[in-house]
């Protein structure tokens, strides 16, 4: 077939020849976890523009105007007097055993096949350490990411909504770190398919590259990601914490998406096809990142046989990782990214099973419906 990924191009892109190859996944783990500091080079220039104009590009001026209007405060907008119960963490639906680790758990010969409830409820808290760990750490690779844009980005609406950004990553993180600091008190390091990500995003020298990487890849991830734990967690304090970060992260893809748009119009095919490409690596590595290895270590089961049948799932059994990529897709597709020159991203997301989403609602005016802040607002004002 003349538009399957070669093993050639695979290796250029991932640095494996298969993209499913299980030795190769797992052979990427943290050795440094006992780092205090990690130093990536960003290889840019910094830009000054000496055109004020303000609003000359309205979309981005109207979504500035509103970040400023929306910030809230971490430390006071949260009830963290709140005494959390974990059991309230996972419940229904995303209980463990309903989801993909449970449909592993009914496969003959799985390493789970006898877990009972203490192990299954030790998974669920395990689950919940992990992910926020690995969402506190890509909130930081966004808070870097977005300072890196204010110094990059040649437009000044951009520079200027990017620093609100800037702002709201630093909460984003900050909530993030308390939560598991003072309610969790646990956390993992992190993942080494996101750290690769993240050090590929930073690492780029074409501004247009950290918007990708960052805006429509990780916090499209991100966004999706925080809106099913959102729905579907009982636990009060993480409620709110995660509706308020979303209403930041629906403006910060829309950032990206707008920015993008007009970029790309002004761009050669081989160029676009490099966009593809780096889109298409940062969707498998954030595949490979949510196998979430690292839990199935602390957990004492092999991981191998694990992440293999967590790699075999039949999609329709495996609601979470798929619906983490439904913000991603549209977005690529509204840039253009799907369907230039030969289609060739729209063949890998079919290669990855994650096609299916192209015409879910992208994510150009989301915000407005998610802002939390205005919401709560109107709310009080009205009471
Ligand atoms: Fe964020
Ligand atoms: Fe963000």
């Amino acid at each position: 077939m003349s538009d399957a990924l070669t093993p050639a191009d695979a290796a250029a892109l991932l640095g494996r020849t298969d993209v499913n190859d299980l030795e190769e996944i797992l052979a990427i783990t943290n050795t440094d976890v006992n780092e205090a500091i990690h130093v990536v080079q960003d290889n840019a220039d910094a830009i000054f523009t000496w055109d004020y104009e303000k609003g000359s590009r309205p979309a981005l001026n109207k979504l500035y105007e509103k970040a400023k209007g929306s910030q809230w405060n971490g430390e006071t907008d949260l009830d963290w007097s709140i005494d959390v119960d974990p059991e309230k963490w996972f419940v229904g639906p995303v209980d463990p055993r309903f989801g993909p680790d449970g449909s592993l758990a009914r496969r003959p010969g799985s390493p789970v096949a006898n877990w009972g409830d203490v192990e299954w409820g030790q998974l669920a808290r395990e689950s919940l350490t992990w992910r926020m760990s690995q969402f506190m750490h890509g909130e930081q690779g966004a808070l870097l990411c977005t300072a890196k844009i204010v110094e990059t980005v040649p437009w000044i609406d951009a520079k200027y909504y990017a620093a609100t950004q800037v702002m709201d990553e630093a909460r984003h993180v900050e909530v993030f770190a308390k939560y598991l600091d003072t309610k969790v008190q646990d956390s993992y390091p992190i993942n080494s398919h996101l750290k690769l990500l993240l050090d590929d995003i930073i690492n780029d020298s074409r501004w247009d590259m950290t918007y990708l990487g960052m805006q429509i890849m990780v916090e499209g991830l991100a966004l999706a990601a925080f809106g099913f734990m959102h729905q579907l967690t009982e636990e009060p304090l993480l409620k709110k914490l995660l509706r308020y970060v979303m209403s930041d992260e629906a403006r910060h893809v829309a950032f990206g998406v707008l920015s993008l748009k007009e970029f790309y119009e002004g761009l050669s095919q081989a160029e676009i096809r490099e966009r593809q490409e780096f889109a298409f690596e940062a969707a498998v590595r954030m595949r490979d990142r949510f196998l979430q290895q690292e839990v199935w270590e602390r957990m004492g089961v092999p991981v191998k046989p694990l992440v293999a049948g967590l790699l075999d799932i039949p999609q329709d059994e495996n609601v979470f990782q798929q619906m983490l990529f439904s913000k991603i897709v549209p977005n690529c597709k509204k840039l253009g990214l799907l369907d230039a020159g030969d289609a060739w991203l729209r063949h890998r997301f079919e290669d990855i099973g994650i096609i299916q989403f192209e015409d879910w609602v992208d994510t150009g005016e989301e915000y407005e419906s998610l802002d939390a802040v205005s919401q709560d607002r109107d709310a009080a004002a009205q009471a």
